[in-house]
Formats: C-alpha cells, sequence, structure tokens
C-alpha cells in the first residue's frame, strides 16, 4: 500500500466509553502523530492510555469521532482485518505469548494464513535473531526471563513488518537494565526502519527518549506546551 499523506495516526473528537456510558475512557480526543515519530503517551492511571492505544490498533471500536490510521479509516470499518494483518504491531506489559509454544512458534504463529510454512521458519528465525534471540528460537516462555520473553514479543509484533508499533508499558516489568535493553531495540526500529512509535510508559527515562511526549487525564489528550 503506498504511504498516506499526512499523519499516520489522525484523530478527531475520539470517545470511548464503558458500563453503559458511565465511564469515559476517551473523551473527545484530537490527535494526530506523524509517520516515523516517536511518541510517548504517559497519565496518571487510569486516564485512557491502554484504551487509546487499543482503539488506534483497532482492537476496540469507539463510540463517536473519526479515526484514520495508516490511510485506513477505522470508523468507516474499512478492511479492518487488512489493517491488523498489515499495518500495525502491537506489545503488552505481559507479553502474551502461548506457553506451550517455543518463541519461533509464537512468532510463526501471526504468519499463518499469510506466509507459506517454509518461508514461516525462516521469518521467525530472522525476527528472533533481530531482537538477539536467535540462540533461543526453541525455548518456551517458561524457560526465558521476562526481557527474553518481552523481545520475543517485539518479534512477533514485528512479524507482519509493520509501519506503526504500539506499546504498552513494555518495559512495565522488567528491572531498569533489561527495560533499557528493550528500549535500545524499540529505538532502533524507529531510527533504523522508520517505524513509527507509540509507546504508553509510566516510566520518565522512556519519555525522555522519546521524541515527543503525549499528555493524558481523565481520558483527554492535554494541549501540548509550544516549543
Ligand atoms: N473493558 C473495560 N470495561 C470497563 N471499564 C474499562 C475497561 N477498560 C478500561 N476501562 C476503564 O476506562 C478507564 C481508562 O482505562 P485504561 O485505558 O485502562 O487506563 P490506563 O491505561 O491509562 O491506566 C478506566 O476508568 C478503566 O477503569
Ligand atoms: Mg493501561
Amino acid at each position: 500500500m503506498s504511504e498516506p499523506d499526512g499523519p499516520i495516526v489522525r484523530l478527531r473528537g475520539v470517545t470511548k466509553t464503558f458500563d453503559a456510558g458511565r465511564v469515559r475512557a476517551l473523551d473527545a480526543v484530537d490527535l494526530d502523530v506523524d509517520a516515523g515519530d516517536f511518541v510517548a503517551v504517559v497519565g496518571p492511571s487510569g486516564c485512557g492510555k491502554s484504551t487509546l492505544l487499543n482503539c488506534i490498533a483497532a482492537l476496540d471500536g469507539v463510540d463517536e469521532g473519526e479515526m484514520v490510521v495508516a490511510g485506513h479509516d477505522l470508523c468507516g470499518h474499512d478492511h479492518l482485518d487488512e489493517f491488523r494483518a498489515h499495518d500495525v504491531g502491537l506489545v503488552f506489559q505481559l507479553d502474551n505469548l502461548l506457553p506451550s509454544f517455543t518463541a519461533a512458534e509464537n512468532v510463526e504463529v501471526v504468519l499463518l494464513g499469510s506466509v507459506p510454512r517454509s518461508a514461516r521458519r525462516a521469518r521467525a528465525r530472522e525476527l528472533l535473531e533481530f531482537v538477539c534471540m536467535g540462540d533461543r528460537t526453541g525455548s518456551r516462555p517458561t524457560e526465558l526471563s521476562g526481557g527474553e520473553r518481552q523481545r520475543v514479543a517485539i518479534a512477533r509484533a514485528l512479524a507482519n513488518r509493520p509501519r506503526l508499533l504500539l506499546a504498552d508499558e513494555p518495559t512495565g516489568r522488567l528491572d531498569s537494565a533489561t527495560g533499557q535493553r528493550v528500549l535500545d531495540l524499540l529505538e532502533s526500529l524507529n531510527t533504523e526502519h522508520g517505524t513509527t512509535l507509540m509507546v504508553v510508559t509510566h516510566d520518565p527515562q522512556v519519555a525522555a527518549r522519546a521524541r515527543r511526549t503525549v499528555h493524558m487525564l481523565d481520558g483527554r489528550v492535554e494541549p501540548e506546551q509550544p516549543a
């Protein structure tokens, strides 16, 4: 698909409620993210950060507003399967790896249906090598450390070569040194491959690495101070 003009993420008046409207997790959010940017999303617990990422990833629908991500009109239900399969990758705080599968199988599973079997194995190995896990392709999640599991989760999120990578507190459960290595990896994706990064974080060290910080409060994106 050709690169769309303008921002890779464009939200206008996006509102998302839970509990029959009692909780306004997102309240008329306007947000533009430029292709190739590295954005940290910060704010207190419960302010809507995870909801924002889940909506941008089309994992969850919104009540109101316009949302165009990587050229897809997510509110108009424009090829959502294609969008999820090709344009966006997601990394969560907990790695969500399948426990009975090896590292390689956890990566391969997302290539089912889109990549032939023989190529899946090679692609999984290449991705695991990229995250410095090439020697652990046969290990199961229980045999890996938290940082190693998170690197497998990043390899899995990159399997479809997404232009936009969304990460929800990816270092939240890691010690500081391990967290730094995961961040190095995310940052190299941004600087070397041009992947647009949106990272939700509580960690000032993570936010300090981003080129831009989006502050949220009570379901709203706070106006940014001019530089
Ligand atoms: N599936 C859900 N059902 C009901 N309420 C939810 C659900 N997901 C999130 N919320 C509520 O929406 C608000 C925003 O949550 P969330 O996006 O998880 O915040 P954050 O990630 O910033 O901590 C909170 O009040 C939370 O309780
Ligand atoms: Mg959250």
